[in-house]
């Protein structure tokens, strides 16, 4: 079987996913955030995360130059920002919307759970790099237990309670 890139994409679209940003960048490098959802736990002890990054991304350099980075998990309402971080190169992050992590790279605010990681080691993966990263610090606010976390289903971004795809007017294969 042939598979196309979009029947690829449109078939692990049915694998719904939470949305997060992972931001890089400290030193001479500016920071930065590229919206992932190729994101999984690895490991317990230690405690490891890995998250999947296009070899030919324009931001891959920038977040591979950095040995440390933070998966920022997205909530409903940070859409924009997920937007803003699928741009060629990486998104710009906004002054006023990130702290700096003592590690280096921005840390976005009003996330579900932040994640600062370290690299621990990559990957080949077809045309992706796999990076498996040890967990240095976890932020997860007890307050964001009322919010509702973006994500990403049949190509699109929803959260829980959106209507129903047919109602959004995404078309549903018979
Ligand atoms: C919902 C969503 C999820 C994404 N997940 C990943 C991902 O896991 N890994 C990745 O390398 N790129 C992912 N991307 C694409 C990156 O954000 C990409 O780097 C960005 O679109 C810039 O593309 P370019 O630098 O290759 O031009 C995703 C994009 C979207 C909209």
């Amino acid at each position: 079987m042939t598979i196309s890139n979009k029947h690829f994409r449109t078939t692990l679209g049915k694998f719904t996913t939470g949305e997060c940003v992972v931001t890089a960048g400290s030193g001479t490098v500016s920071p930065l955030g590229t919206t992932i959802n190729a994101f999984c736990s690895v490991s317990l002890e230690p405690p490891q995360i890995l998250f999947c990054l296009r070899r030919l991304a324009g931001s891959y350099a920038s977040v591979m130059a950095s040995p440390y980075f933070v998966v920022n998990i997205l909530t409903k309402d940070q859409q924009e920002i997920a937007e803003r971080c699928t741009v060629h190169g990486g998104g710009g992050l906004r002054e006023g919307e990130y702290t700096i992590s003592k590690y280096g790279p921005p840390i976005l605010k009003g996330c579900l759970a932040t994640i600062e990681c370290k690299v621990y080691k990559n990957y080949p993966g077809g045309d992706h790099t796999i990076i498996v990263a040890q967990v240095l610090d976890l932020n997860c606010d007890p307050s964001s237990v009322t919010q509702n976390p973006l994500l990403f289903f049949n190509s699109q971004y929803c959260s829980f309670g959106d209507k129903k795809p047919e109602a959004l007017g995404i078309e549903v294969a018979a």
